[in-house]
Parts: structure tokens; sequence; C-alpha cells
């Protein structure tokens, strides 16, 4: 049966982790754990804002964590500095099994769509510089609903979107922030375990399966 499969994009598509390089030559061997703290913050803020009903897009969030972040490691970034890794965010370098795994899908006769806190621009930025947009038939972003995952209402809004029922889709992420929300809104869904140390919330809500690429992925639901 045809599934309409939604993929989150940051740390599940694309390497958010790709940064790293530019940092370096920026900020040497911080570089690392300055990534970490950054995404960290980055998502700190969208679940910070969400809670406040106070909703600026994920764009603001990342600048904002940016700014945090060079501010919390001392790195006096330059703005041009910021500028050229912000446009780098634009431009994130894809995960080897990306394109195997999603047109693997699409022979089976899924239907693939980006789903994301970022907004559709910046999304649909990211698809076309990798070349992966003709996999999927649409991208949606929370941006319509003014909220961020693991809000319910955004799993709803890929569910009105997708014209699906929470039964026939299926999130697929590497974060499990975003698994456990698509779950407790009653999708299937899969965790892409991307490192072996990666550690699941004991919450007591798991994922319909794990997997560790997106190759596995589809070999799993097919
Ligand atoms: C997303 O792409 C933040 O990774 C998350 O929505």
């Amino acid at each position: 049966m045809p599934l309409k499969i939604a993929f989150d994009i940051y740390g599940t598509l694309f390497d958010i982790q790709g940064v790293v390089f530019l940092l370096k030559g920026f900020i040497g061997d911080l570089a690392e754990e300055f990534s970490l703290t950054w995404r960290n913050k980055q998502l700190e803020y969208s679940f910070r804002k969400g809670l406040m009903q106070d909703y600026e897009d994920f764009s603001i969030c990342t600048r904002q964590a940016l700014d945090y972040t060079s501010d919390y490691y001392q790195a006096d970034l330059s703005d041009s500095q910021k500028d050229s890794l912000l446009k780098f965010y634009k431009e994130l370098p894809p995960f080897p099994d990306t394109v195997n795994g999603l047109s693997d899908l699409v022979e089976s006769g899924h239907k693939l769509y980006a789903f994301s806190n970022g907004k559709c621009e910046d999304v649909e930025a990211l698809l076309n510089a990798a070349d992966l947009r003709k996999f999927f038939t649409g991208v949606v972003s929370v941006d319509n609903v003014k909220s961020f995952k693991p809000d319910p209402s955004v799993y709803l809004h890929f569910l009105r979107e997708s014209e699906s029922t929470a039964s026939e889709a299926w999130l697929v992420s590497s974060n499990p922030f975003d698994v456990i929300g698509a779950t407790s809104a009653g999708l299937q869904s899969a965790w892409v375990k991307r490192s072996f140390g990666a550690v699941f919330d004991p919450w007591g809500i798991e994922p319909t399966i794990t997997v560790s690429d997106l190759v596995e992925f589809s070999e799993r639901i097919s």
C-alpha cells in the first residue's frame, strides 16, 4: 500500500555537523563542540518560543542561537563570519544514504514529503542545492501553523497537507523529540539512529521501528 512519509530535515536528511569545517577556519578545535551547542540552543529556542506562544521562524532561532553560542564561547565571530555560517545552513550536505533511500521509496510507490521546522523556502533551497527536490511530492513547514515540533498541531498539519490518515502516515527522523511527538500524535514513526552512541529519551513512548539509515528504512517498510 502506498504510504505518505514525512522526512525531518536537519539531522535526518542533512548533516548539521557539515558546518564544522567552516567553523574550524574561524575558531579551530572548538568547532565540533561549538556546532553541537549551537544546534541544541537552536532547538531550545524553538521549544521556548513555542511554549511562550511567541512564534518566530526557525531561521531566527538559528541566528539567535548562533549569537548566543558565539558569546558563550567568547568566540567573537564577526557579522560576516556569522552570515557565511548561516548561508551554509542553506546548503548543508545530505547524508550519504539519502539519495538511495529516497529513490527506493519513490520506486516502491510511496509519497514523500519534506517536513520541517524550517520555512518552506529554506527547505526548498536545501533540497534544490542537493538535487533532492525531485523525490518529494511536497514540502510541509510548521511555519504555516506558527508553532514547532513536537506540538501536536504540526503533525496534524502534515496529515492535512498530505491528505493522509495517521495510520497510513510515517514520520522519519533522527531527532527523538520529533519521533516522540509524531508517535504521540498517532503517526507511525522511524527513528534514524545515525550514531552508535545516540540515546532515545526514556519516556516509554517508542518509535515503531529504529533504523540506522534511510536504505534500511526503505527495506523495512517495503
Ligand atoms: C526539523 O528539520 C528541527 O530537525 C528539525 O524540523
